[in-house]
């Protein structure tokens, strides 16, 4: 199977994990030898539920006996899709009210970004340096890394980058500006948390200046630091709110969210200002609205503080230098990028599975299953210890 997939299908990097994959449950991905692995990476935040939770695969099986993709999103009214955005609304601020579904991440950052264009009239878009929002073009011309973009040049122009957490910068937001867009807590730079009143220093500059404020909470989204969203421990409400990852509870999807008012631009002059085939499909949306009552419904939010605890009570060891990040959205800091190296393959080997970031070499993704249990983190924190140890 290795050779098919390394010559069939397309690769992102030249040394890709190649485990493959029998099944998975619960905390656990099952290789093709029934070997199980605690999962610490959950799908990269993608499966806030685990894998296959019986309430969504439930929710999944229903739907599909009743209808699967029937009209291009926003036409026809699709149950799962309206009720998904309707908890949304209800579980959000006043002005984070209409949601436009997606197919991706991504997507849901170019709707956003068109949103903002559209609705002020202005061009400049404003992006923190480090800041990852995705790969598609738009995207890409946000993402605050020059190395891993300059390749695909020209992007869209008006781009300005600012310093995340410094205050100082967000005189650059002006009255030209459309939008800032900025993760909550930003992902792949290091799970780096807004300081010192940051956010609420950008809302201040962007009511002065008109500009509008993308929040990306596609990472820390669904619960993971402890809230629904990560923008809750801050006195910060953006005017667009851009999802992803977990809310499809281990499906693809994105998400943006503002006021009626706002929302309401993309759609006339010009007419179809955003339009997806598959945006709002009726199964993936059936499997984010059982995911997100399952979140709202359940102690989970809140256990996540707990099981954060012990994960730092638990991985204290000379060779991690700091962990970094909120609830279950933790990163180990390693001394150096070999060591965040080996401590993620040698973690595979001993059946327990950790990932990088993006842009920070030297660390450690830790982001399991918001349901796992405090025997699997015991489970794969020890193998954690026991690896570094051997090192040290
Ligand atoms: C903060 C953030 N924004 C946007 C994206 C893009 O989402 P997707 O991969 O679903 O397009 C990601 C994916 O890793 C992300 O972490």
């Amino acid at each position: 199977m290795i050779s098919d997939f390394l010559k069939y299908q397309a690769q992102t990097s030249p040394d890709p994990l190649g485990m493959e994959i029998s099944h998975a449950l619960g905390s656990y991905i099952y290789d093709s030898n029934n070997i199980p692995y605690v999962d610490f990476v959950a799908g990269v935040s993608a499966c806030p539920l685990g894998h296959n939770h019986p309430k969504v695969t439930t929710a999944i099986k229903t739907q599909l006996d009743r209808y699967m993709h029937v009209m291009v999103y926003g036409e026809y009214i699709l149950k799962p899709a309206v009720d998904l955005s309707k908890l949304l609304a209800e579980n959000l601020p006043d002005n984070l009210e209409k949601t436009y579904l997606t197919n991706s991440g991504t997507e849901a950052i170019e709707g956003a970004i068109k949103l903002a264009k559209r609705a002020t009239g202005r061009s400049e878009l404003i992006a923190a340096h480090k800041a990852y929002h995705g790969n598609t073009m738009g995207a890409m011309s946000v993402m605050g890394f020059e190395e891993r973009k300059q390749a695909f040049r020209p992007l869209i122009p008006d781009v300005r980058f600012i310093e995340f957490n410094d205050k100082k910068d967000l005189e650059h937001i002006t009255k030209n500006t459309a939008c800032i867009i900025l993760e909550t807590i930003q992902g792949g730079a290091g799970f780096i948390e807004p300081k010192d009143g940051y956010l609420e220093a950008v809302r201040y500059r962007c009511n002065q200046t008109g500009t509008l404020l993308i929040l990306d909470e596609i990472q820390p989204g669904m619960g993971r630091t402890g809230k629904l969203f990560g923008f809750e421990h801050y006195a910060c409400i953006p005017d667009i709110l851009v999802m992803g990852k977990g809310l499809g509870g281990g499906m693809p999807i994105g998400a943006f969210t503002a006021s009626g008012e706002l929302m309401d631009t993309l759609q006339d002059h010009p007419k179809l200002g955003h339009i997806t085939t598959f945006g709002g499909h009726p199964v993936i949306a059936a499997s984010a609205l059982a995911t997100l009552q399952e979140i709202l419904g359940s102690d989970l939010m809140q256990k996540a503080l707990e099981k954060e605890a012990l994960i730092r009570k638990i991985l204290v060891h000379p060779l991690i230098e700091e962990i970094r990040g909120v609830g279950l959205m933790l990163a180990l800091i390693m001394s150096s990028k070999d060591l965040a190296n080996t401590l993620i393959l040698e973690a595979q080997k001993h059946r327990l599975i950790l990932f990088w970031l993006l842009f920070e070499p030297r660390a450690v993704r830790i982001t399991p299953p918001l349901t796992i249990s405090n025997q699997e983190i015991l489970e794969g924190c020890h193998i954690i210890i026991d690896i570094l140890n051997r090192i040290k």
